[in-house]
């Protein structure tokens, strides 16, 4: 979410000045705007910090350094665990209380919606699940989600992804030195398009990466949409994977229709077109089912989420476990274990044994709350809302700090070791308000599981083949989480190291 921050970076200082001229000449009409007499909530302690720019550079300047919470932690104790101030160019309120959090990602009444600024939301699209509200989200998400948790969907996404992990870890014998935040983006790309559109490895596929790489760098850029600049590279991009997606969206729907397939219930979709092409299906006696224009759309937005996030906690999992040797030892104990059963019985793999892993799960966990890949998700209050005696004006962001909730030792022994033990006593369920590296709510991330599933089978094939010596590399936390060298490795498979 890189460009999330950078653009709000940019067009910060000429919003914070705008909105410092707004307050200071009408402080009282505002406070009418945001109806903050109707409740009895009280706003949250904190400053605005400068004029104009408000506490932007403190807030910048600690997503610099390795405690990118400290910003949060300073003004959580003075202030307490909510507080307002004034940073990327808006007041905001920031929660780094679990509780409140939860209200907000709950969202009871439709009353927050996401927040994203004019530029991005071109680059999403109108059809967006990321900025869709009301009954639309709640239907594509229930779609989208119901698929991606299905049964049959992980029996047969497990092979995909054993099939392109074991590609990608074959090939890493030759390299000498590899850099594992690009390897594990390469694969994981291939199993998002699977899981969409069901395209494979093809000319069509290496299109479509190429140009979803164009298509993703507009999402830091100044909007300016003219010839020449980022955003209209990135738009053209985009237009190019449209036209490629309808090709395949078009066919499929036509495959449906000759087959009868789209008027059966009972079929079981093979990817996200499917899932959306069957409720499309129902368009004359359905007026909330989708357009062809929202399933393509659809298509490419979705994979925006999953882009990233997944490569990355791959590669932080292999950061920390290089660090905490202990750790890689009990994981690789427990998976060569599992390799040792399946060589004897010579049975498949299928999700549930990748799934079982107890000591994994717990590494992937620990990964996620050290990582904190989306550290916090923004909201705007569309009406004045209290939560335990704070009030959230009308028109204000909400921030929900993940990131301070996994760091705070009153929720973790120790947060910033990296301890995957920690898990055997509290266990990882989505109800508990202390772990939402998925956020959580009405948005909890639908490839929750299909994530879990990836990085468990990855971690698997990657301790039962190889051992690996990383280089000393550092997590950068501004804009987004990333390595700063991408995590050099030099890998030598088990066989030739024993
Ligand atoms: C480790 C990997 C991942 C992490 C940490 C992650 C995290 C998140 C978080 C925190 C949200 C909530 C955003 C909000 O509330 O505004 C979210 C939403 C979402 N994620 Fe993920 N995600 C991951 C992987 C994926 C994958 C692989 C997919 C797709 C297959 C995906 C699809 C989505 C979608 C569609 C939403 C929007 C849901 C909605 O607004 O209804 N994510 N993700």
């Amino acid at each position: 979410m890189e460009w999330f921050v950078v653009f709000w970076i940019l067009v910060g200082i000429s919003a914070g000045c705008w909105w410092y001229r707004k307050e200071k000449s009408s402080s009282s009409s505002s406070k009418n705007d945001m109806n903050m007499e109707q409740t009895s909530g009280v706003l949250p302690k904190g400053s605005f910090g400068w004029p104009l720019i408000g506490e932007t550079l403190d807030f910048i300047a600690a997503g610099y350094t390795s405690q990118p919470v400290s910003f949060m932690e300073k003004r959580r104790s003075l202030y307490g665990k909510v507080f307002k101030t004034h940073i990327l160019g808006t007041p905001i309120i920031v929660s780094t209380d679990p509780g409140v959090n939860k209200v907000v990602l709950q969202n009871h009444g439709n009353i927050f919606i996401p927040a994203y600024p004019k530029s991005i939301r071109e680059i999403f699209g109108e059809y967006s699940i990321l900025q869709t509200n009301g009954t639309l989200q709640k239907k594509v998400h229930a779609l989208i989600g119901g698929f991606l948790r299905s049964p049959q969907f992980k029996a047969r996404i497990t092979r995909d992804i054993e099939h392109y992990v074991k590609l990608a870890l074959a090939s890493w014998k030759d390299l000498p030195l590899l850099l594992i935040q690009e390897e594990t983006q390469k694969f994981t790309f291939k199993v998002l398009v699977k899981a969409l559109i069901s395209l494979d490895p093809s000319d069509d596929l290496d299109f479509l990466k190429r140009e979803f790489d164009e298509f993703i760098k507009g999402l830091i850029c100044l909007p300016i949409k003219l010839p020449g600049t980022r955003l209209y590279k990135s738009l053209k991009a985009k237009e190019r994977i449209l036209k490629l997606v309808k090709t395949i969206v078009e066919q499929r729907k036509l495959g449906m229709e000759r087959s009868g397939d789209h008027e059966n219930q009972n079929a079981i979709p093979n990817d996200a077109v499917d899932v959306l092409l069957r409720d499309g299906s129902g368009e004359q006696n359905d007026r909330q089912s989708l357009s062809l224009d929202f399933i393509i759309s659809h298509i490419i937005e979705l994979m925006i989420p999953g882009e990233e996030t997944v490569p990355m906690s791959m590669t932080l999992a292999v950061k920390f476990l290089s660090d905490c040797p202990v750790a890689l030892e009990q994981l690789t104990e427990e998976n060569m274990k599992l390799k040792r059963q399946k060589t004897d019985s010579g049975d498949d793999y299928c999700w549930t044994d990748y799934m079982s892993l107890q000591f994994t799960q717990n590494v992937i966990n620990e990964t996620l709350r050290v990582a904190n890949i989306i550290n916090a998700v923004w909201r705007k209050a569309l009406k004045d809302v209290e939560i335990k005696g704070i009030l959230i004006p009308k028109g204000w962001c909400v921030l929900t700090s993940f990131s301070s909730v996994h760091m705070d030792e009153e929720n973790y022994e120790n947060p910033y070791e990296f301890d995957p033990w920690r898990w055997e006593k509290t266990g990882a369920s989505v109800k508990n308000n202390c772990f939402t590296p998925f956020g959580g709510g009405q948005r909890l991330c639908p490839g929750l599981e299909l994530s879990r599933l990836e990085i468990s089978v990855f971690l698997h094939h990657l301790v039962t083949t190889y051992r690996w010596v990383a280089e000393k590399d550092d997590i950068i936390y501004f804009p987004t989480v990333k390595l700063k060298k991408k995590l050099p490795i030099r890998v030598t498979s088990i066989g030739n190291s024993s």
